[in-house]
């Protein structure tokens, strides 16, 4: 997958400039605050159908503008494709792929896609559950069709038996009954979801212990483990008649201690991952070395799974990476992203023989 083209108008700092990428390693660089990360929050919305800086539309409008207009123009293995998003304050951003309008997110996911980088991601081993189980619901969301249509009718379920557990009638047999079709309807597409994100670390075991042992010279083994609240035996959770015979039960056996707290206590969105390091966790205990290794791992492994998938690698998105990594540790990381189109911002790198194109930003605007 290539990126060509990304159109930018009154989005955040970027007035109205169009930026023109080539194969191989595109750096954007430039002083802070110049408009370099906004550039690739711009592409990434594209990936991921929504801003990675903010939830909120407003906020990536230019300050003094009404409205914003982004566009890409990318190369898959079959065709150029040109895909925009365009934003209002007073209405909801609309989406088009080649001229036609898309309204379901599912059908925006999994066209263009990228694996970002940021320097956040660096401590994704240690931090919260919340942003490992993200990264399981990007990365499935851009080569899984189903998926992303799963989460939407399990959260949309879940909030309504959040919403039945805060009423003061919750106990009554009226809602038990309630409780019992959510539990019914939910249990289906928490096994769904569980399965592929099995699956999808049973991969990341493959392609991350490859990484790693080249990092730290083949001296420690690596097991990506999915952690659920039904079961710890793999098999069960890939099988989804079992799982969601398990889900099911979950969501009632709890019932009573879940209406004291007014909160559902199991289900998908308390799973986590941990990547055992010789058998041991790293959530807990990898140094910090490590958890940058893996990391770097994670994120070389997310594009060879959706090579995979799609036969195509996606594009990489590096924002200020270098800066936060030691040498070994970056050229490593760059001498593996052979083969696919990268785009890195930096403030303090020059343009040198390393890149095939570099583009430098001043307030908001690409200058020779
Ligand atoms: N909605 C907005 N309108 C105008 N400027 C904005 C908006 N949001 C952020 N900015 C400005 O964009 C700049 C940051 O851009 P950024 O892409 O993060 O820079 P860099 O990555 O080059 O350091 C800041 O000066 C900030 O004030
Ligand atoms: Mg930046």
């Amino acid at each position: 997958m290539k990126l060509l083209e990304c159109g930018v108008k009154d989005f955040r700092i970027i007035r109205d400039q169009r930026f023109k990428f080539t194969d191989g390693v595109n750096l954007i660089k430039g002083n802070n605050a110049q408009g370099k990360t906004t550039v690739l929050e711009a592409i990434y919305v594209f990936a991921r159908g929504r801003s990675f800086r903010t939830r909120s539309e407003a906020e990536i409008i230019a300050f003094d503008k009404d409205g914003a207009e982004i566009d890409i123009v990318y190369e898959d293995k079959e065709r150029i494709n040109k895909m925009s998003a365009s934003y209002r304050r007073d209405e909801n951003r609309k989406l088009t792929k080649n001229g036609v309008e898309i309204k379901k997110t599912s059908e925006f996911l999994g066209n263009f896609r990228a694996v970002l980088f940021t320097p956040d991601h660096l401590s994704l081993i240690k931090s919260a559950a919340t942003d490992r189980r993200l990264f399981l619901d990007i990365a499935l969301s851009q080569i899984e069709p189903k998926y992303i249509g799963y989460l939407k009718k399990y959260s949309l379920l879940l909030s309504q038996r959040n919403a039945l557990l805060k009423e003061r009638n919750a106990d009554a047999p009226e809602s038990l009954i309630l409780f019992e079709t959510l539990a019914e309807q939910m249990a289906p597409a928490a096994a769904a979801i569980t399965a592929l994100r099995c699956r999808y670390c049973e991969m990341l075991t493959e392609n991350i212990s490859q990484y790693f042992k080249n990092m730290t010279d083949g001296a420690e083994a690596t097991d990506t483990v999915y952690e659920s609240c039904i079961s710890s035996d793999v098999n069960v959770l890939k099988d989804v008649d079992e799982a969601a015979r398990l889900y099911e039960r979950k969501f009632i056996d709890n019932l009573s201690r879940e209406i004291n707290l007014k909160s559902s206590l199991y289900g998908i969105q308390k799973d986590d991952i941990d990547i055992k390091l010789n058998g041991y966790s790293s959530r807990k205990y990898c140094s910090q070395g490590q958890q940058r290794s893996l990391a770097i791992a994670l994120k070389l492994a997310e594009g060879d799974i959706s090579m995979r998938s799609t036969g195509e690698y996606p594009v990489y998105l590096l924002d200020d990476i270098s800066g936060e990594l030691d040498k070994k540790r970056n050229a490593f990381f760059m001498s593996q992203l052979k083969e696919r189109q990268i785009i890195i911002t930096s403030c303090n790198i020059n343009g040198g023989k390393k890149f095939d194109n570099v583009i430098t930003m001043k307030n908001g605007g690409a200058v020779k």
